[in-house]
């Protein structure tokens, strides 16, 4: 699937040439006066911090007006670095626009559907499409790279930052124009994009291009497929920022390799980053973690999914917190071990780097409450010394660095398209949450210790796998349908959920009965959906309960049979869960939300057909979450304890990277992990 040593990661080399992992934080020197930047290295080398990212909002101590340009300050950090044997993950710096720009060049600012402009003050006040922005961005990018290539520290290059955090949609009269060329490019003719926006509804038939505009503030709802194209649109527009200050730095410095932090998270959708993957040289993404009931769930699925659109290939964990963060209405630390445990959680999916947000807890500005490795009370301090215990682990699990994930047999499949289509408005009900369902999935799987894969939809080789859960797979191109139709008669299994096989690439319906593009494959069909209002629920005859959604539906093939009915509600004694066999594989399709506990209860009987079973002795099923890395030699077991109580794993034996001694018995503490080393099996 992968190879070692991916070329074009940062790997630190240790002592012997070996790879290490890499840790370290955002570094923002500029804060603090030139005294606290000797302590700083001096305490990242006790921390064993090896790499930094720096420089990511220095534009305006960069270049201080148009013709100004002052990069004594970062030589001199980036020297104090490499004297300390730490290296730069250096920003190009872009991320949040100076004020003399945006008082000469207003119109880079963004602007709301509403109309509004959104102004400096904060950061990321910069539209994607303006050509404006771009010169002025890339002329720093061209500057910095050339006074930085052959710099000793120079590791690699962060592209802006979390492109599209602050700014993914932008409905300007740059934004117009750049939408324009974008449908030109996809449709070619103003018949096909009428075609595919169904412009003859509400009369909407475009005769000339210039009178197509990104959806701003209409009278009611805005046409269906022109949102959908502008979702992607963005995504694509903040991604050619991408590419545009690659070029650069690969033209000149084509060693340094390249990457940008992703973001993916649930409260982030924007961005297409399945798609993006294929543009850097190493994936990177950022993770808070959100506290709630599933949020370590949430945390695994995040870097597991990572992982899938890295192409199990190692990636770097950017960013995530020491403790609390500064933007919940309610900014709670993280518990004794949460730090580690979290940053390892990210190992186990396959990160060779752990990086937080950020070195230092600044004093002033917006983030003067966000955690940090050096939090406000200073090195003496129970962060810190939790900082320091991590990075020993890190040291330890030097052995880890550049082999790949292990391939589960089970996928989950998560589509972006299927998240912006299916949120969009005017639809059976605005509640539906795509990316809460493909998480209650996951948790399930997870209770049940079953070792997941969370993968791209259109990216992915679905035959290495024996069960694939598609949850709310809304938009589902002919080819789609067809592969998957591939997938199930050559003998896989495959689960997908109410509101899937819906509409095609455009948000047409599959006309005929849902679920449309499946509805063959499925064995089924449905008339009407039965969406719930909230508060109300159905019991099924499994002793599980439906919220959200209900179909009444028909069973179309021969070969279905019904694994659960509706026992109350409209729909009572009517189909809920069905399975189709045709031949060795299976296509199920459940009609409701059932949750995480309600998954949990029925997925046994979904694991069965494809023989899918947990891996660890079954006391520690659900309490454990294991993970395997491997490379040709060994394999890397990654065994996070879940819970609050300590957890016994009789039997499992190797050699212990990290985490208690296995002599006679391993038995994790709550909240810890271990790491066992043991040689691959041949094959
Ligand atoms: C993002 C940004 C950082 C910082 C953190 C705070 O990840 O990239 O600059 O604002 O959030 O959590
Ligand atoms: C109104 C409008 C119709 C249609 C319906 C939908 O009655 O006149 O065009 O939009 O609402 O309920």
């Amino acid at each position: 699937m992968t190879s070692r040593h991916p070329s074009r990661f940062p790997y630190a080399p240790g002592s012997d040439g070996t790879p290490r992992l890499s840790y370290g934080a955002d570094y923002n020197p500029e804060q603090w006066p030139r005294a606290v930047w000797e302590e700083d290295v001096r305490l990242m080398r006790e921390a064993g911090v090896n790499i930094v990212s720096l420089g990511i909002f220095s534009w305006a101590r960069l270049q201080p007006a148009e013709h100004t340009w002052d990069f004594g300050w970062l030589d001199e950090v980036m020297d104090l670095l490499h004297e300390g044997g730490i290296r730069a993950d250096l920003a190009t710096a872009t991320a949040s626009p100076p004020p003399w720009l945006t008082t000469a060049h207003p119109e880079v600012l963004p602007v709301t559907a509403t109309g509004e402009t959104v102004w400096p003050g904060a950061r990321q006040h910069w539209r994607p499409t303006s050509p404006v922005f771009r010169t002025h961005a890339l002329r720093l990018v061209r500057t910095l790279a050339t006074r930085y290539a052959g710099h000793p520290a120079l590791a690699a290059w962060h592209v802006n930052n979390e492109l599209g955090c602050h700014n993914v949609y932008d409905y300007s009269d740059d934004a117009a124009r750049a939408f324009r060329a974008w449908l030109r490019a996809r449709y070619a003719t103003l018949d096909a994009l009428n075609d595919a926006w169904g412009t003859s509804f509400w009369s909407q038939h475009y005769s000339d291009w210039e009178q197509i505009l990104p959806p701003r503030l209409a009278a009611s709802h805005p046409n269906p497929t022109q949102q959908l194209d502008f979702k992607r649109f963005s995504s694509d527009a903040l991604k050619d920022h991408l590419r545009a200050e690659r070029e650069v730095l690969r033209e000149i410095t084509p060693d340094v390799p390249v990457t940008t932090n992703f973001m993916v998270m649930p409260g982030i959708k924007g961005m297409d980053y399945a798609d993006w993957a294929g543009e850097v040289d190493f994936v990177a993404n950022d993770h808070y973690v959100v506290p709630g009931p599933q949020d370590r769930d949430e945390l695994s699925f995040s870097a597991n999914l990572t992982s899938g659109i890295a192409g199990h290939r190692p990636w770097f964990l950017m960013e995530h917190s020491t403790s609390a963060v500064n933007w919940q209405p309610v900014n709670v630390p993280k518990r004794p071990g949460d730090l580690a445990r979290d940053s390892l959680l990210h190992v186990a999916h396959g990160a060779d780097a752990v990086c937080f947000f950020q070195w230092r807890q600044s004093a002033a500005g917006a983030e003067k409450y966000h955690s940090a490795m050096v939090p406000h009370a200073g090195p003496d301090s129970e962060v810190f010394r939790a900082v320091t215990g991590l990075g020993r682990t890190l040291r330890a699990l030097a052995p880890v660095a550049g082999s790949e994930r292990e391939p589960a047999r089970v996928a989950v499949l998560f589509d972006w398209d299927s998240w912006w289509a299916s949120e969009q408005d005017s639809h059976p009900t605005s509640r539906l949450a795509y990316h809460r369902e493909a998480l209650d999935w996951y948790s399930a799987l997870l209770r049940l210790g079953i070792r997941t894969d969370v993968v791209p939809a259109h990216r992915t080789d679905l035959a290495t796998y024996d069960l694939v859960i598609a949850p709310v797979l809304h938009v589902v191109p002919a080819a789609l349908a067809k592969e998957l139709t591939h997938y199930v008669e050559g003998g896989g299994h495959l689960v997908t959920t109410y509101f899937s096989g819906i509409v095609d690439e455009n948000d047409h319906i599959w006309l005929g009965g849902y679920p449309g593009a499946l509805r063959d494959l499925l064995g089924i069909r449905v008339e009407e959906f039965g969406p719930l209002p909230d508060g109300e629920s159905v019991a099924l005859d499994n002793a599980t309960t439906g919220t959200l959604w209900t179909d009444r539906i028909t069973v179309t093939a021969p070969d279905v049979e019904v694994l659960a009915r509706y026992r109350t509600g409209a729909y009572a004694a009517r189909a809920a869960v069905t399975r189709r066999t045709p031949g060795r594989g299976s296509a199920t399709y459940v009609s409701t939300r059932l949750g995480a506990d309600g998954l949990t209860g029925l997925l046994p009987e979904l694991l069965a057909p494809a023989g899918v079973t947990g891996e660890l002795p079954s006391a520690a099923a659900g309490a454990v979450e294991l993970t395997v890395r491997r490379d040709a030699a060994n394999r890397y077991l990654f065994l996070v304890n879940r819970t609050d109580e300590p957890v016994a794993l009789p039997g499992l034996t190797g050699d212990v990277l990290a985490g208690p001694a296995a002599d006679d018995g391993l038995v994790l503490p709550p909240r810890e992990v271990a790491v066992l080393r043991q040689p691959r099996p041949e094959r």
